[in-house]
């Protein structure tokens, strides 16, 4: 956790809970699986970190001074983003999220598309409350995350280059990381000139989350990161190490790696091989080159922007945790 993070999470926490206070069942469902309350109805904080929605109310602030008009917008973004884990549970196949069970694997597939739909919705009504503008930047990154979910699947069935990877997670996590920066700086009325800054701080950050989330779906404790070790292997996912390996090793590995990934989910043996020539190739050394690499790019547009010092210096820090981050 750092000062930026910490600083909005009550705000949020209660933010949330109020938007999703409906009495309906899935609402309730809803309520536990973004881990605001327990299954008493008790308010509890098991929410993900909340990134998003602190960079909506930081950017409001810094451009701003005020982040009540924000709050509206950051919550929906937040929404946005729970109803692409939601989904994006059901269509990887990933049992466990946050240290809990995904929502299909405990209430079935079908009320899992339900309260995915139920959260876009409720999205979609919270930030028209902060114009037309705001709305309409939220709407534009949820249709590329959605483009960039729909390449990701497509990308199972065969090897990419880097460069198409870059431009899947620049849509299926990149949009919402650059619409958070954004919409803070459109309810507090930016300028062109920073608002085009913090798209490209957006960009690199966005590029660096999902670089080191595909390190930490190889590499992380699975306990924590609630993916077991290998499984993005498992599951062919085109992650960055993958990609990397597949540009690197020689012929005969190569080929190798082309048959592990063009059968069913990949066994064992298979998985310890493949994360091992990984690690040959040097592709995890590779994946936290990029990840700096990254965020140096995104860093270099802050100069661009007219930040408060000591705003300044809580986005270094959030920036510094995001390259190593665990979880
Ligand atoms: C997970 O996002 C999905 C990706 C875009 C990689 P987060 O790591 O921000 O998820 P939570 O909300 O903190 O759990
Ligand atoms: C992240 O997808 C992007 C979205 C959920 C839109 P991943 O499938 O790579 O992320 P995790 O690892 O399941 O969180
Ligand atoms: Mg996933
Ligand atoms: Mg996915």
């Amino acid at each position: 956790m750092t000062r930026l993070l910490g600083e909005y999470r009550g705000l949020l926490l209660s933010a949330l809970r109020d938007v999703l206070a409906a009495s309906s069942t899935l609402s309730l469902l809803v309520r536990q699986h973004v881990g605001v309350e327990d299954e008493q109805g008790r308010p509890i904080d098991a929410a993900g970190k909340l990134l998003r929605p602190a960079l909506v109310l930081f950017a409001a602030r810094e451009f701003g001074g005020e982040i009540e008009p924000a709050l509206p917008a950051a919550v929906a973004l937040e929404l946005v983003h729970n109803f692409s884990l939601v989904h994006d549970d059901i269509q990887d196949r990933d049992r466990t999220r946050r240290g809990r069970p995904t929502l299909w694997v405990a209430h079935g597939e079908a009320e899992a598309i339900n309260a995915g739909d139920l959260l876009h919705a409720m999205a979609a009504r919270e930030v028209a409350r902060c114009g037309a503008a705001a709305a309409s930047c939220l709407a534009q990154a949820t249709v590329e995350m959605i483009e960039g979910q729909s390449l990701d699947l497509s990308y199972e069935g065969r090897f990419v280059a880097i460069d198409e990877y870059l431009a899947m997670i620049d849509r299926k996590t990149g949009a919402l990381l650059r619409c958070s920066l954004e919409l803070g700086g459109i309810v507090a009325g930016a300028s062109d000139e920073a608002l085009a800054a913090l798209r490209e701080l957006g960009i690199g950050m966005g590029r660096a989350f999902q670089i080191r989330d595909d390190v930490l779906g190889i590499w992380g404790d699975g306990d924590v990161v609630g993916k077991p070790r290998g499984s993005d292997v498992r599951r062919r996912k085109k992650a960055f190490p993958a990609v990397w390996a597949h540009a690197h090793a020689g012929q005969s590995d190569r080929r190798r790696l082309e048959a592990v990934y063009s059968g069913g989910e990949a066994g064992d043996n298979a998985v310890v091989w493949v994360v091992a020539l990984m690690e040959r190739v040097g592709a995890r050394e590779a994946a936290d080159a990029a990840v700096r690499d990254h965020l140096a790019r995104g860093t270099r547009s802050l100069d661009r922007l007219p930040l408060s010092p000591a705003g300044r210096d809580e986005l270094d820090e959030l920036i510094r945790y995001l390259a190593g981050r665990t979880r």
